[in-house]
């Protein structure tokens, strides 16, 4: 019988009620990791750690505001004292509506730093010590093709994401030698429950925005699946020797011309 990919680990996951966050949580539940379901969604993360319970997997669900540092510190230890050690992290909680340079106030400036970048710099600082006392672990920060390349339209939150890029290599340096893996990965176009919101805000609806996926690079929207696959391998012993690196899942988006740039918010 096949070995579950992640068993034996645990693993925190914030902004995991809805989106990618909770494809992700799902299937490494399925892998056999132990998973803390994190979100400000109270009601949507608890029915995520009990839907992930009742497929037989290990899961609970902790209330955390990345954007407050306390709230992340008691994140960490709770998933120690649960579990009894944290083996892995994914940094997904993520906000990302647009604003070019000039319409972006201190105000939004601030808040898309404080849950896009201060978020997961918490979220390190305290996973940090107690993947030490573990031996290792290994850090997956959610990145955006936005990162290296924003959009016009997404000023403030391209440069918290690529300041989640240089954070991942700097932390992936200084960790290498306690075995503490920092890896950003890159998801495509997803269309989850806060792109579609998003998006529907801004008069565009469902079916309009599926039409578009036909014409994408490799001919379809992304589902948080297709960047699920990449966590497990990231959070996985496979990943091992990989740290410091960026998985592109973006469907070639990053190399291929840009398409439907309009729409993309990454
Ligand atoms: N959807 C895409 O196309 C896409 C593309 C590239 C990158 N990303 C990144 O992937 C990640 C997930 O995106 P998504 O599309 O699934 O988003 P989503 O809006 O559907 O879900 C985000 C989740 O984060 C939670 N959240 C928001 N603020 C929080 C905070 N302060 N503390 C804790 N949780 C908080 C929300 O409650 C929600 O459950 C984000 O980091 C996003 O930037 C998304």
């Amino acid at each position: 019988m096949r070995k579950p990919r992640l068993e034996g680990k645990v693993v925190v996951v914030t902004g995991a009620a809805q989106g990618i966050g909770f494809g992700i949580s799902e299937m490494i539940a399925d892998e056999g990791a132990s998973v803390v379901v994190s979100d400000i969604n109270v009601e949507k993360g608890e029915a995520a750690a009990a839907k992930f319970r009742e497929a037989g997997g290990k899961a609970i669900f902790v209330r955390a505001d990345v954007a407050s540092e306390s709230d992340c510190a008691a994140l960490m230890q709770t998933a120690a004292d649960m579990f009894g050690r944290l083996d892995g992290l994914v940094n997904n909680a993520g906000w990302y509506p647009r604003s070019g340079l000039e319409q972006t106030t201190t105000e939004f400036w601030d808040k898309i730093q404080d849950i896009n970048l201060r978020g997961p710099f918490y979220c390190c600082k305290y996973a940090v010590p107690l993947m030490r006392a573990a031996g290792g672990g290994s850090v997956v920060n959610m990145g955006s093709i936005n990162g290296i390349q924003g959009l016009p339209n997404l000023v403030a939150y391209a440069s918290a994401k690529g300041g989640l890029l240089t954070m991942t290599k700097t932390l992936a340096g200084a960790y290498a030698r306690q075995r503490i893996r920092f890896n950003y990965l890159i998801p495509g176009w997803v269309l989850s429950e806060g792109e579609i919101a998003l998006h529907a805000a801004n008069g565009h609806s469902l079916e309009s925005l599926q039409r578009t996926g036909e014409s994408l690079t490799l001919g379809r929207h992304q589902t948080p699946l297709d960047s699920a696959y990449a966590a497990v391998y990231l959070l996985s012993d496979e990943s091992v020797q990989v740290t410091g690196t960026v998985l592109n899942v973006d469907a070639g988006a990053s190399s291929l011309p840009i398409q439907s740039a309009d729409l993309y918010v990454g």
